[in-house]
């Protein structure tokens, strides 16, 4: 059986996930696509950097290009994060009709349009499930899961390092510095962790669910956004005499087609659900006109989590490749892509 072949950029937190997932749950995935999938080459940085999973020092690269320009690679799995360059390498990835599976909501937030236009040009597919609340399965809730209905918000915690601070901050009087310093080394914060306590990441977030659940192109651009680096202890102890927990939250509102979508830290009641979601846990409620609401809750960050998302991107690209439909099932919103698939 031939394999898949996976070029892997990016082998920190996320990227040693992937590989771990796709070794240790080789057997069930085969059984269920039909292939073994076989990670062919690793981007990394800095190739005598130890690693924190085996693999064949061979497979390693320092150039993305030996990536990208490899024919024998089915599928790019981006987690090295970046924009601008990330942007090149994907595009040049999918003109040579590689697909795409990504983490980067950085990238997505704002390329996310350019990038599945020339996915669809191409017919190639790009998934980015897990740029979005780690392991739950947000998007696809979201896309498909909720096709028949009308959303009309989507409110949550999307961030994980902020949760897991304002958590620390409320259950152990912990300090801001130490605990976001706990967060990065567990692997949960961004590269530069600012994206994560100015609000920057979550406003990323809910650019993409906004965007997918209203089917409208929300940019970045449109979020109110502000982070947790003000909330001092203070507040939060008083808060919580009150019967309040301070949370980082996520609203987008559609009001007839005039949306409003903010990120700010917030005094939730300790009666809602939302109070007692903690640590590096994420949760997501969605409203729809039919279903009324729902909520979404799991681990927002972390190596294992994220990567499970990415991997079963991976599973939906290589079933898409059975059946020939690549490129016509992506997870893609906009108007001038939907004409372009049905044309197609
Ligand atoms: P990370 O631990 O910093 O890993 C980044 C990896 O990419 C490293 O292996 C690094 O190489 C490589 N890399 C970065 N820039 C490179 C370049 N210019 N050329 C070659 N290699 C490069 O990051 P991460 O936490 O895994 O996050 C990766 C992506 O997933 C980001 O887009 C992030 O936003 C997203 N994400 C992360 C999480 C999470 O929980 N961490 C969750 C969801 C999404 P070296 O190892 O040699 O330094
Ligand atoms: N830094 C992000 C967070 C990673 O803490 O939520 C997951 O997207």
């Amino acid at each position: 059986m031939k394999p898949i072949k996976v070029g892997l950029l990016g082998l920190g937190t996320v990227g040693t996930g992937v590989v771990r997932i796709i070794e240790g749950h080789q057997e069930d995935l085969q059984r269920q696509i039909g292939s073994p999938i076989e990670v062919a080459q690793i981007l990394v940085q800095n190739k005598s950097k130890s690693r924190d999973v085996a693999v064949d020092s061979d497979k390693l690269t320092e150039s993305p290009w030996d990536i990208i320009n490899n024919p024998e690679i089915d599928v790019i799995v981006e987690v090295m994060g970046g924009v601008e360059e990330t942007k090149e390498y994907l595009l040049s990835a999918l003109n040579q009709g590689k697909h795409i599976v990504t983490a980067n909501k950085d990238l997505m937030a704002i390329h996310g349009p350019e990038i599945l236009l020339k996915a669809a040009e191409n017919g190639c597919d790009v998934f980015y499930e897990a740029s979005v609340a780690g392991g739950i399965p947000i998007i696809r809730a979201l896309v498909e899961g909720f096709s028949s209905d009308r959303i009309t918000k989507i409110m949550g915690i999307v961030n994980g390092t902020t949760n897991y601070i304002l958590s620390k901050m409320s259950q152990e009087g912990a300090a801001y510095a130490e605990v976001l310093k706990e967060a990065q080394d567990l692997g949960y914060a961004e590269a530069d962790p600012t994206s994560d306590v100015e609000g920057l990441d979550a406003a990323r977030k809910m650019t993409i669910l906004s965007t997918l659940g209203f089917h409208a192109n929300v940019s970045l651009g449109d979020v109110n956004a502000k982070g947790i680096s003000e909330v001092s202890k203070e507040d939060i102890l008083y808060g919580k005499k009150l019967g309040y927990e301070v949370k980082l939250l996520g609203i987008a509102e559609n009001h007839d087609g005039h949306i409003a979508v903010s990120v700010q830290p917030t005094m939730v009641k300790n009666s809602h659900p939302l109070s007692s979601v903690n640590g590096v846990f994420n949760a997501v409620y969605i409203y729809g006109e039919a279903v009324g609401e729902t909520m979404f809750y799991g681990p927002g960050a972390g190596g294992l989590p994220t990567a499970t998302s990415i991997v079963a991107d991976l599973v939906a690209v290589v079933r898409n490749l059975k059946l020939g439909v690549n490129g016509r099932t992506a997870l893609a919103p906009y108007k001038e892509k939907k004409l372009k698939t049905d044309e197609q």
